[in-house]
């Protein structure tokens, strides 16, 4: 299984899909940001990687494409995807949000729960979907919100628990695949 992990900032999800992968099992990550986190990563870690316009989705896939990625992995993706790139990948791209979905879709998920003062919040794994953070769930993880947190320690834990989520739900999705494409098979022969 070949994988592509698509980022736009620190990229710390991506070096630690990277580092609990299979090795050579990443081929590309593509970056919207020219000088992010995720490139630096991606260059100390030997991966290959490409700054590319967010709004040239057919280019993505191209490159996706090219390296015959079959998942796709949005890690710190902060831009909405086309039906052009999901359909191009058909239940092969996942996302990474940090909160317990439906709640706080969008933008500043930790920061709302925080203020909100929840006693819970967490991290979900979601295929997507074109409407934003909606789509089918693989895995949720739930992150208590102490008195004495701040936004700082919250989001260090919230992290902690993305690093142990998406490797795993990763998996699932890899085993999802290939046991599909085995039945395909079987179903094709005599
Ligand atoms: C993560 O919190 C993820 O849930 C959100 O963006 C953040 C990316 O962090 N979508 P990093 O770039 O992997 O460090």
């Amino acid at each position: 299984m070949k994988l592509g992990v698509m980022c736009s900032g620190n990229g710390s999800n991506f070096e630690n899909i990277v580092r609990t992968c299979n090795k050579d099992e990443v081929v590309l990550m593509i970056h919207n940001k020219r000088d992010c986190g995720a490139a630096r990563r991606a260059q100390k870690l030997g991966i290959t990687h490409a700054w590319m316009d967010h709004k040239d989705e057919v280019s993505m896939i191209k490159a996706f494409q090219a390296f015959n990625v079959d998942l796709i992995i949005m890690a710190g993706w902060m831009r909405i995807v086309t039906k052009t790139l999901i359909e191009a990948f058909p239940d092969r791209i996942i996302n990474i949000h940090p909160s317990l979905l439906p709640k706080y879709k969008g933008l500043m998920a930790i920061e709302r729960a925080f203020e909100n003062r929840d006693p819970v919040t967490g991290v979900t794994v979601h295929y997507v979907t074109e409407e934003l953070d909606s789509g089918a769930i693989i895995d949720q993880g739930k992150v208590l919100i102490h008195p004495d947190d701040t936004i700082d320690t919250l989001t260090r834990r919230i992290h902690l628990m993305e690093y142990s989520i998406l490797p795993e739900a990763i998996e699932h999705v890899k085993y999802k695949l290939s046991s599909r494409t085995h039945r395909h098979l079987l179903s094709h022969s005599v």
